[in-house]
């Protein structure tokens, strides 16, 4: 009897080991991540903003789905000489400014248009270097990268298994542009 106890629970703790390994985040990490990515203000340019009763709010039924594709931006302002040297969308998702146009991408796990084909080794090596996947290009303003360098790596884990635990939703956001134009 004691045997067959022993051997059970031998078992069910192979079986927990195997469904530990099966699930890469836990549900603590993604509720976690889900409080550090509202903090952090990823909507504030992540999600488009809509008019609401009270004027801009985040249109939460597109969370963190990036600069709608639908919105073509006609060419940035000229800004001249300053002071003002930098310019938003009406959904705070697209950026005019002396690094030129950027717009802010789809971090749902769509594996087409957002991060779905990201690994968690990726993102972490975006936001301590600033450069696109870790590696690329450098990554564009207004995205305070730099801020979230300083992040641990235990909280950039569990942002990273909370974007990942999001519906997938399709929406391809334009590559960064050109400079707008210098003032004669
Ligand atoms: C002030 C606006 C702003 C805020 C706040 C912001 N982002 Fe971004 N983010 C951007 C823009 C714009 C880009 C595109 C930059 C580019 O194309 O180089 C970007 C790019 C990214 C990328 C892609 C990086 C790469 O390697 O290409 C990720 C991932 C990301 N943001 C995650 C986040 C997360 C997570 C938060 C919250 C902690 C956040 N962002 C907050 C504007 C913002």
């Amino acid at each position: 009897m004691r045997n067959r106890i022993a051997v059970l629970l031998v078992v069910c703790t192979l079986a927990a080991g195997t469904l530990a390994a099966a699930s890469p985040a836990s549900k603590v990490d993604v509720e976690r991540g889900a409080y550090l990515v509202r903090i952090s203000s990823c909507n504030h340019c992540h999600t488009p903003l809509k008019t609401g009763p009270k004027g801009p709010e985040p249109d939460m039924t597109r969370m963190l789905t990036g600069h709608p594709a639908e919105l073509k931006m006609p060419p940035a302002p000229d800004l001249g000489k300053g002071p003002w040297v930098w310019a938003a969308a009406v959904t705070n998702t697209a950026f005019a400014g002396p690094w030129g146009v950027s717009y802010a991408p789809n971090l749902t796990p769509d594996p087409e248009t957002g991060l779905g084909k990201w690994t968690e080794k990726m993102f972490i090596a975006a936001m301590r270097s600033g450069h696109h996947l870790g590696k690329g290009r450098p990554i564009l303003p207004p995205m305070p990268w730099d801020s979230m360098s300083a992040a641990t790596d235990k909280d950039l884990k569990a942002m990273f298994a909370y974007l990942k635990s999001l519906p997938p939703v399709k929406n391809a956001v334009p590559e960064p542009g050109e400079p707008p134009r210098a003032t004669p």
